[in-house]
């Protein structure tokens, strides 16, 4: 499967930005899909963020299978990353973060301390690739206390911070990562996601690389929904594809199976979590 690198003209510029914007920070928020964290990082924040307190959240853990979550979390722990496992989309899990930044930033709020400044709040901007729940995660979380503090001097693109509490300040706009993919697995990641365009690889193709993972990883999941067999999910994805479209009605005229419609019925599946709760990748040293 081909799978292309490409890095659009607007993305330079949103670089450019967050340069500008990173400026302003002392927290980078860095949000990543928790069914597959590595392939949804961005390796430049690194460089862009190099000097600043870090926070990790593994999102959509709620999607993600529980066991490869907290193997996750301490991996990330062990490279001296605060992590967080959430569901952005619910406001409850955003309780343990403020703990979590509390301790990301403590090197920054004893300096302070040792200069005479008190309650300064900590300034964060949340970054990621597509798709990985920015914008639910900064509205979710200033959905508690959603205060904009106003325009300040030397903010860029008219940007606003949030008060979240009196420790926190959090820039509105996200900071937009491109996701890299030089591995084609990545690629592959990355298109089941949804992070990148459904069409640069096909439908068709992208279900028969899901397919060909999870009877590998996850054969349950496949007997589970689609009523599979044992031997069912040992056959060649194609022909799983077209067992799915036959049992799911999606016919063409003249009764020819719709194999692009049960496709996309089974990316759907996995997007939304009705295949069970699947994590795509692990740690490099408990690789799948
Ligand atoms: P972005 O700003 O990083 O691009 O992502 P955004 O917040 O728009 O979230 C993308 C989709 O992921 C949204 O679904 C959102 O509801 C969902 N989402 C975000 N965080 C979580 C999470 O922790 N768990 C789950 N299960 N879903 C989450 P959407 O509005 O339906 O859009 P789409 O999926 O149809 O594109």
């Amino acid at each position: 499967m081909q799978v292309v690198q490409w890095y659009p003209g607007h993305m330079t510029k949103a670089k450019r930005a967050m340069k500008e914007d990173i400026k302003l920070i002392d927290l980078v928020i860095e949000i990543l899909d928790a069914r597959a964290p590595l392939s949804s990082r961005n390796p430049d924040i690194d460089e862009l963020g190099r000097g600043k307190a870090r926070l990790v959240l593994l999102n959509k853990a709620d999607l993600a299978d529980e066991t490869a979550n907290r193997v996750w979390e301490q991996s990330f722990l062990e490279q001296g990353l605060s992590t967080v496992r959430v569901d952005a989309r619910n406001r409850g899990d955003m309780k343990p973060i403020q703990t979590a930044i509390r301790h990301a930033c403590r090197e920054k709020i004893e300096r302070d301390l040792k200069r005479g400044i008190k309650n300064r709040p900590v300034r964060a901007m949340v970054v990621g690739i597509p798709n990985v729940g920015k914008s639910t995660f900064i509205n979710s979380y200033a959905g508690r206390a959603c205060a904009k503090t106003g325009n300040r001097p030397g903010v860029t693109r008219g940007n606003q911070w949030i008060r979240l509490s009196k420790e926190v300040e959090l820039l509105d706009t996200p900071g937009i990562l491109w996701p890299k993919f030089e591995d084609e697995q990545v690629g592959i990641r990355l298109a089941f996601l949804g992070s990148v365009k459904d069409e640069i690889l096909g439908m068709e193709a992208l279900s028969l690389e899901l397919l060909a993972f999870l009877s590998r990883q996850y054969p349950e999941a496949l007997m589970e929904r689609y009523q599979f067999s044992e031997t069912d999910v040992e056959t060649e994805p194609e022909k799983m594809l077209r067992k799915i479209a036959d049992r799911r009605n999606c016919l063409l005229k003249g009764n020819e199976l719709d194999t692009e419609k049960a496709a996309r019925l089974i990316i759907d599946d996995f997007r939304s979590g009705k295949l069970g709760r699947i994590t795509l990748e692990l740690p490099a040293e408990e690789q799948r």
